[in-house]
């Protein structure tokens, strides 16, 4: 049974998943942080009839609400307005990371750090720095999540074939994601060429990567200034959660699906053969990983020696922005120190 801490419990995102998580069986006890109403909704979810406890935390709790969890998801942080890139929030989002990661490190040092906050491409160098810098990092175990961009393909991907046709469901092993979490660093690629021929054939390759990459503008457009992704991003962040939290109760090699997530690929095995591969000295990238006890153990390649041409240009385009975004986390982490 797992131990949860939530941080930034109270917002759009973290509402809708602190309720996912209750109802998860493999959690026995979440814990809820926020700058405001985490005790309410704590003992809101208190009230659901699961077996694990909610508890909420305020500013001056922070080390209780931390203290032994084994899972620390991070959706603090300011959401996106109509016209703002992810890069917009970067001033703000970096110091609440940085903050909170100083936390995690002294109350849960061992604790898997799944950072949700935006820029996910920026926010996890920092994480990494900040750990780094206090002798705590485990690269097997801070993941950025990409998650909403894979659900977001298959989505879109049924959307033109048809749901007469194929159910979501099969198409969910016909693409995923890789590269970062922002416009061009996301990048759609097809593990089943048929439905890459077939958009290209119909001439809508070009419309669905780009519907992929900017599909949160369409969110941030119809929620009119009001934020972003929050409901849709709670069930992609519970789907990466749940994935980690069956690895750990299983205790075994478990399911051994990869699934991608934002990682620092040299401290994993397989991140510097996929580094090779992709002819770059960029050190985060999302990628499909394997999970055992709620870890990453390895950082799979083999992908990229079947992509296609289309997707090669789309990583080449990619990679350059990333280490840009990068390169300015690690950057603020170093002046903060
Ligand atoms: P929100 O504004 O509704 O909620 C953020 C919450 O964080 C608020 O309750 C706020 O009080 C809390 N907070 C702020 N500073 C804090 C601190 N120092 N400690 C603890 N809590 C703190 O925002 P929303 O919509 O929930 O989005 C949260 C973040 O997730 C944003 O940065 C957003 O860009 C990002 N996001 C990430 C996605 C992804 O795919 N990774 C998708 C969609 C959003």
């Amino acid at each position: 049974m797992v131990s949860v801490t939530v941080l930034g419990s109270s917002g759009g995102i973290g509402q809708p998943l602190s309720l996912l998580l209750k109802l998860d069986p493999h959690v026995s006890s979440l814990r809820l942080y926020d700058l405001k109403l985490s005790h309410g909704n704590a003992t809101d979810l208190s009230h659901i009839d699961t077996n694990s406890t909610s508890e909420g935390f305020n500013t001056a709790e922070i080390g209780q609400a931390l203290k032994g969890a084994q899972l620390v998801i991070i959706p603090a942080g300011i959401p996106r307005k109509p016209g703002m890139s992810r890069d917009d929030l970067f001033k703000i989002n970096a110091k609440i990371i940085k903050s909170l990661t100083v936390q995690i490190a002294e109350h849960a040092p061992d604790a898997r750090i799944l950072v949700i906050s935006n820029p996910v491409n920026s926010l996890v160098p920092i994480v990494y720095e900040t750990l780094q810098s206090m002798g705590k990092f485990q690269a097997g175990k801070v993941m950025g999540i990409t998650t909403l961009d894979i659900i977001r393909s298959h989505t879109f991907l049924v959307d033109i074939i048809g749901r007469k046709a194929y159910s979501v469901e099969k198409l969910k092993d016909a693409v995923t994601v890789v590269g970062g979490h922002s416009g061009e660093t996301i990048i759609p690629i097809f593990t089943d060429q048929k439905f890459y021929r077939r958009l290209r054939d119909s001439n809508v390759y070009e419309s669905y990567v780009h519907r992929v990459q900017f599909g949160g503008d369409e969110v941030v457009k119809a929620k009119d200034g009001s934020g972003s992704a929050t409901l849709s991003m709670a069930w992609a962040g519970y789907t990466f959660a749940k994935k980690l939290l069956n690895s750990l109760h299983l205790n075994t090699a478990g399911d051994q699906h990869p699934i991608p997530t934002f990682v620092y690929l040299p401290g994993l095995p397989g991140g510097k053969e996929l580094q090779k591969k992709l002819n770059t000295s960029v050190e985060f990238f999302s990628a499909p990983v394997k999970l055992e006890k709620g870890i990453v153990v390895a950082v799979e390649h083999e992908w990229v020696d079947k992509l296609n041409d289309d997707e090669k240009k789309l990583i080449a385009k990619c990679l350059p922005i990333l280490e840009k975004n990068i390169k300015k986390g690690l950057a603020f982490s170093k002046q903060t120190k």
